[in-house]
């Protein structure tokens, strides 16, 4: 049976919060099977197919997913207090050139125009603990045997705090997600979305160190994963990645890579948008340069002797896609943009995996 194509989708046209409130019903729909045995940093799952922190927005849109295929599912990042969502847009198309560098430009998509990547624009907005110490509680719940839920944290640092006020904060989070009902957590140590000291946790092998290992402590036995961003695409990165790897060791489970490719972005008379700041580019136009990534932090664990598990992220979105990711050693494939404007993409992928064999 075909996938469906009218699957209801994540409006970019309306709010954050009109999105949280509106997550499309779970349809009952026959998922085929994807052949192998896997697991999720030692949790069973029936496939490596997830989705990573981003669309899904609260235990709605999660048990939305878990119906379309995906095994994996994190909940977006959350915070030790609430955080309101940055003004629309929060999704603004762009096109698609292949974004290389690290500080790359890209242009604004025109009214109407095809698109498969976009600017992201959230500020990582978060309800108060207590809602979404619920609502995990809930998405657990909505879960069935072989689906494993993440949930994503981050810490929401004040000007001055100190390198272990930091820590503190992510293992807060962790703490309380786990007690919700994680299966488990990963640290959002990268987001180009909000400038300040948090945004670059992952470039400093100090606050990674110590983030990383009050987490791992106050998750207990739930496995942690460390989303990082891109680094420094020149050889500096590859010395930089082999400090971050010397850092966390024994402290993480997976690094997931990469959290978007920041960006300036400009309007169609060439103009700066979001005020002539950087925004993180998801979808098709960074699949490479995420690849990229990935192949570069397996080298970097070889050089240093530290074996880890690797989660790829960025721009994937077909069944060619994940064979190569998979084929490079990732130990499990994650899709945002590509699952949010093609809701039945992990239905057709599995029908095309189990076609080709
Ligand atoms: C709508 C949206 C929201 C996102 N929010 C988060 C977030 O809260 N935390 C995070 O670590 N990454 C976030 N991301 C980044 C994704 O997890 C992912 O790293 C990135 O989009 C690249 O994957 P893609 O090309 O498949 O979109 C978000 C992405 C999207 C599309």
């Amino acid at each position: 049976v075909p996938p469906p194509n009218d699957l209801p989708r994540y409006d970019i046209l309306r709010t954050y919060d009109w999105n949280y409130e509106h997550a499309p019903a779970a349809p009952a729909l026959e998922i085929p099977p994807f052949p192998g045995r896997w697991d999720f940093c030692g949790l069973p799952v029936d496939s490596p197919l997830g989705i990573p922190a981003g669309p899904l927005l609260n235990s709605r849109w999660i048990r939305y997913y878990a119906a379309l295929g995906f095994d994996v599912l994190t909940y977006k990042t959350v915070r030790s207090m609430a955080r309101p969502a940055f003004a629309l847009p929060n999704l603004l198309p762009v096109r698609t050139t292949a974004l290389a560098e690290n500080a790359g430009e890209v242009s604004a998509a025109i009214e109407g125009e095809a698109f498969d990547s976009w600017a992201i624009s959230f500020g990582m907005p978060s309800k108060d603990p207590a809602v979404w110490q619920d609502d995990v509680a809930a998405a657990r719940s909505a879960l069935r045997p072989g689906q494993v839920l993440v949930v994503s944290v981050t810490a929401s640092p004040e000007p001055g705090w100190s390198i272990p006020e930091i820590a503190a904060d992510y293992a807060r989070c962790v703490r309380w997600a786990v007690e919700a009902g994680a299966q488990a957590v990963e640290l959002n140590l990268s987001c180009p979305n909000v400038a300040s000291a948090e945004a670059e946790v992952f470039l400093s092998p100090e606050a990674s160190r110590r983030t990383a290992a009050a987490s791992k402590e106050a998750a207990g036995r739930a496995p942690v994963v460390l989303k990082v961003g891109a680094f420094a695409a020149d050889g500096e990165g590859d010395r930089q990645r082999e400090d971050f790897l010397r850092a966390v060791a024994g402290f993480a489970d997976a690094v997931s890579t990469t959290n978007t490719i920041p960006a300036r972005v400009r309007g169609p008379g060439g103009e700066d948008l979001f005020g002539g700041r950087r925004r993180g580019i998801g979808g098709a136009g960074i699949s490479e340069r995420c690849f990229d990534e990935l192949r570069r932090l397996r080298l970097a664990s070889e050089r240093a002797g530290i074996p880890i598990r690797l989660i790829a992220v960025g721009g994937i979105s077909s069944p060619a896609d994940i064979r190569a990711r998979l084929d490079a050693g990732a130990h499990a494939v994650q899709l945002a943009t590509v699952a949010m404007l093609d809701p039945a993409v992990a239905l057709r992928i599995r029908r095309e995996w189990n076609l080709c064999g």
